[in-house]
């Protein structure tokens, strides 16, 4: 009896000390590290626009000019808290001017900060970590570019156990994987290859369209065979649609008309782009429009999810 006690106390402590160490934050390797470097500003803006950085770190309702600045503030409601949006602007007081390019890409990549903790996923780093060292090179140069805004953003509103950080690395070792989610176009679509594989980095990397467009587990994490197949709106009212090429519904449009409604923000029915995509579809509007077709044929040729 005396000696079951004992061995359920050592397991218990074990297990304990394996999560403990599970949980701990990750970084990129010294390799990775060595092959970043600082690039061009202007090639960065164009990936600025296509990580919507503004729409979470911009003040609320910003327009023009005032979406470089990044001071943050921006409260996300969600099941498991308010998050607010940090200040991430060039300040070395209140911003990350101070940060270096590698403790930029182990936040984007790894979710971890330079003091070595972990980030909450309303950051959408499961996303961004399938960004490329050259696109993050030339994000951060052009980062640096933006007006330094002070002050601090304030605290994320979260309740036990969700305001541990340390919890939050068993939950990246589940849902944080680089590996892209389709791995090639779906069969009997005639694709330009180099094309769809542009598509599938904007969408799967810096767009971070499965964030809205995919649903979640009761953990928070992406049901990635249900890619792009549509979820509830975050915020409870609505649906987010399904974007993948499903008979009688999103499979009806074309490939030049994703593009059109992605520069334009008209749909096929010539209703016009609402809700929380209306960001999105203005920052696509500033991309190459090459972009805007490689979005179009990747989201062609994906598997359909049925309804759900
Ligand atoms: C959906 C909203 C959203 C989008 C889009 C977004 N972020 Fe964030 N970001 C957040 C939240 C929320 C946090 C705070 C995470 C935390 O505290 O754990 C954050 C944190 C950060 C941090 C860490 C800041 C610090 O002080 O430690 C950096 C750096 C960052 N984001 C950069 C970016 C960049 C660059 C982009 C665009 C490529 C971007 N973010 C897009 C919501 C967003
Ligand atoms: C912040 C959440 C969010 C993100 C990120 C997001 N979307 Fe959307 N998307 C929505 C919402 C909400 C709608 C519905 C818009 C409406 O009601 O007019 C939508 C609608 C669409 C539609 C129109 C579908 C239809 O049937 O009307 C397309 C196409 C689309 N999104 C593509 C994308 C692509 C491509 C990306 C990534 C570059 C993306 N979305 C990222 C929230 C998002």
């Amino acid at each position: 009896m005396k000696k079951a006690v004992v061995v359920l106390f050592v397991l218990a402590v074990i297990a304990a000390g394996a999560a403990w160490g599970l949980s701990a934050p990750t970084y990129i390797s010294d390799q990775d590290a060595a092959t970043l470097k600082v690039g061009e500003p202007v090639s960065g803006e164009l990936v600025f626009w296509a990580g919507g950085c503004a729409s979470c770190h911009a003040e609320k309702g910003a327009k023009g000019e005032d979406l470089l600045k990044l001071g943050g503030g921006l409260r996300l409601e969600t099941p498991f808290g308010v998050f607010v949006a940090p200040n991430i602007s060039s300040s070395e007081a209140d911003g990350i001017g101070g940060w270096s390019l590698a403790d930029f890409a182990n936040a984007m990549t790894h979710g971890t900060s330079p003091e070595g903790e972990n980030y909450y996923p309303a950051f959408p780093y499961t996303s961004y970590a399938r960004m490329t060292g050259d696109d993050l090179g030339d994000l951060f140069a052009f980062m640096k570019t933006l007006p330094a805004v002070e002050g601090k953003a304030a605290d994320h509103e979260l309740g036990f156990p969700f305001n541990i950080r340390r919890g939050l690395g068993l939950w990246k070792r589940m849902f944080l994987d680089p590996a892209p989610v389709i791995g090639s176009p779906v069969s009997g679509n005639d694709v330009d290859q180099a094309l769809w594989d542009r598509g599938r980095y904007l969408v799967e990397g810096p767009g971070h369209c499965g964030e809205c467009h995919t649903p979640r587990d009761f953990a928070g994490g992406l049901e990635l065979s249900k890619w792009l197949g549509g979820a509830p709106a975050p915020t409870g009212d609505g649906r987010i649609p399904d974007i993948t090429p499903v008979d009688g519904g999103f499979g009806s449009w074309s490939a030049a008309d994703i593009a059109y409604y992605l520069e334009s923000g008209f749909t096929p029915e010539y209703d016009s782009v609402g809700g929380e995509m209306v960001h999105v579809q203005e920052n696509m509007a500033r991309l190459p429009a090459s972009d805007r077709e490689a979005i179009a044929a990747y989201l062609k040729a994906i598997p359909a999810v049925a309804a759900n």
